[in-house]
């Protein structure tokens, strides 16, 4: 019998009463069922067992990187054009091509080291993720706020990352640990210029910057492809802040950027982005001193000058934060007809790596989810079944056939497209290489001669700071690259450690180095 005085039950009888999840009322929420007032409980307490089983499974693995992230929803409108250029003359992806066409989109922000519940005023990248759901299926724009990347190669991802995590041993996340792994990758010169400045701790969300970081192509109706790197830029402008500025907001809360942006979208300010595109012919460019498929290198914009294709706005927060933000799910191999990869190494390790991990987080079936859905085009498979399947996709005519080829109505192949074939023919040996020209110090150089003096300050600051925790031959290291990088950084991060451009004249250069004439002209000047 029910002890209707625990229940608490009200004078409001209107509202729904409880069930469980198979449909069966639950008369009372708050006492087991026991053998007399006092236990023991019985074992077929369905109601109990289902409650506290289900809660028991309530956390899925979080994101393995990009754990702590907000999601919002909006929409892309484009402009047709590629600045002032019909913009079919260079892709044919149906989402671009009319002036005012608008695309659902979502877009995920997100800190990379941290777990799910870390702070939002950390030094670190930000995810700067878009899922656009065109008429022709998803595309999945996966991008940072910093423009480049520590690493060039996908078979170094884990290592990058590990480095950045908290220590294996006692979970801290420890500077000698992470400038031990980038001492000895000269490529991450570039990214740790623009991390360690105030670039790398944004004010919040809607004053960011994205993107794409990885070269891609893009498709025109006559099969001619063209490399293309992409850039979203805030309508509010870009604003970040000094390690202290970031101190005190911490202080005040560990989220501070999710509430900015559910406060503004809650307030009808919607944040826009518009979007800019760089692009160049689909070859080597020997002509240039880096390779157009570098991930640590920015294309010049005197050279190739982003031109704007569209603009974003966000006007919806999740409205159930499990469903729309821990479960959605990003993969650069996610693109649609007229969008294409490039042969960037990370690239492709990225494309594996994305829907690999998914399915093992979220599920192998993580696309049937409502965010995840292909919502605007027709999703026809044979796939059937696994874990969680809650639907069955579209099928044939015939439902008993779920396998292709068939005379008998199953689904068939979609209409084989005209322009099929595209890019130029590439031959070659297989082997283990790194790309020819690495050029590691050059860009990161110009990053700093840009850099206002009081920006300069702090990135000094910061590296001195957390090197002064490192091992003297990490210190030592470090130094050698950022005399190389520019030599005002060295000397002013040495004399912050008490190392003198002789301490490090000694030092060779790395296994494998390739250094330019101009490395070496400073070299031969160390001292
Ligand atoms: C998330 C792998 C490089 C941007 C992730 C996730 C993995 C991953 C496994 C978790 C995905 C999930 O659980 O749903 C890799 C690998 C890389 C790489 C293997 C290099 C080889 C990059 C680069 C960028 C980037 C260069 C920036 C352009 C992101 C973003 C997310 C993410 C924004 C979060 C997506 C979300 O909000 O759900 N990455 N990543 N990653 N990655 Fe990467």
């Amino acid at each position: 019998m029910t002890d209707v005085a625990s229940r608490g039950s009200g004078p409001d009888d209107s509202r729904d009463g409880l069930t469980t999840r198979q449909g069966h009322p639950v008369y009372d929420n708050q006492n087991q069922r026991t053998v007399g007032a006092r236990g023991p409980a019985t074992l077929e307490n369905y109601h109990f067992l289902e409650k506290i089983s289900h809660f028991d499974r309530e956390r899925i693995p979080e994101r393995v990187v990009h754990a702590r992230g907000v999601t919002a929803f909006g929409h892309f409108e484009a402009y047709g054009k590629w600045g002032d250029e019909p913009i079919d003359r260079f892709t044919r992806a149906k989402l671009f091509q009319e002036a005012g066409k608008r695309t659902d989109v979502a877009l995920r922000f997100s800190t990379v080291i941290g777990g799910r519940d870390s702070s939002e005023a950390a030094r670190d990248p930000r995810g700067f993720a878009v899922k656009f759901y065109t008429e022709d299926g998803n595309w999945d724009l996966v991008g940072n706020n910093l423009g480049v990347f520590f690493i060039r190669d996908a078979v170094k991802f884990s290592d990058v990352i590990h480095a950045l995590k908290p220590d294996p041993v006692d979970f801290e996340q420890k500077p000698n640990r992470i400038f031990d792994f980038m001492s000895q990758t000269p490529e991450s010169m570039h990214m740790l210029v623009n991390l360690f400045s105030p670039r790398g701790i944004p004010a919040d969300y809607r004053h960011m910057q994205g993107f794409g970081v990885n070269t891609y192509k893009w498709v025109n109706e006559a099969g001619q492809s063209v490399l293309v790197k992409y850039h979203w830029m805030p309508k509010l402008g870009v604003r970040s802040m000094t390690e202290e500025d970031a101190a005190n907001v911490q202080a005040g809360g560990l989220g501070h950027a999710t509430k900015d942006l559910y406060a503004a979208i809650g307030a009808g300010d919607f944040p826009e982005w518009e979007l800019l595109v760089q692009m160049m012919s689909d070859d080597e460019h020997p002509e240039l001193d880096f390779d157009p498929l570098d991930d640590t290198k920015l294309w010049p914009e005197n050279e190739f000058p982003p031109r704007p294709v569209g603009r974003l706005v966000l006007d919806r927060m999740p409205e159930n934060f499990f469903a729309e933000n821990e479960q959605i799910a990003f993969g650069t191999g996610v693109l649609v007809d007229g969008l294409d990869f490039s042969d960037d190494k990370m690239l492709i390790g990225r494309t594996f790596s994305y829907s690999d991990t998914q399915r093992y987080r979220v599920g192998p079936n993580y696309l049937q989810l409502p965010v995840n859905q292909a919502r605007n085009a027709p999703v026809r498979t044979n796939q059937r079944d696994g874990q969680m399947a809650f639907h069955q996709d579209l099928a044939g005519q015939n439902p008993h056939v779920n396998y292709e080829p068939s005379i008998t109505g199953g689904l068939r192949e979609a209409q084989y497209p005209s322009h099929d074939e595209q890019g130029p023919v590439i031959t070659g040996r297989l082997t283990r290489k790194r790309i020819p020209r690495t050029n590691d110090y050059v860009q990161a150089g110009q990053r700093y001669l840009l850099m206002e003096q009081w920006e300069r300050d702090d990135l000094v600051k910061n590296f001195v700071d957390l090197l002064a925790q490192c091992d003297r031959p990490i210190q030592e290291r470090m130094v050698w690259h950022f005399l190389l990088v520019e030599n005002e950084l060295g000397l002013r991060v040495g004399e912050g450690l008490k190392i003198s451009p002789e301490d490090v004249r000694g030092l060779r250069p790395l296994n494998g180095q390739t250094l330019t004439d101009e490395d070496r002209e400073r070299l031969a000047h160390l001292g």
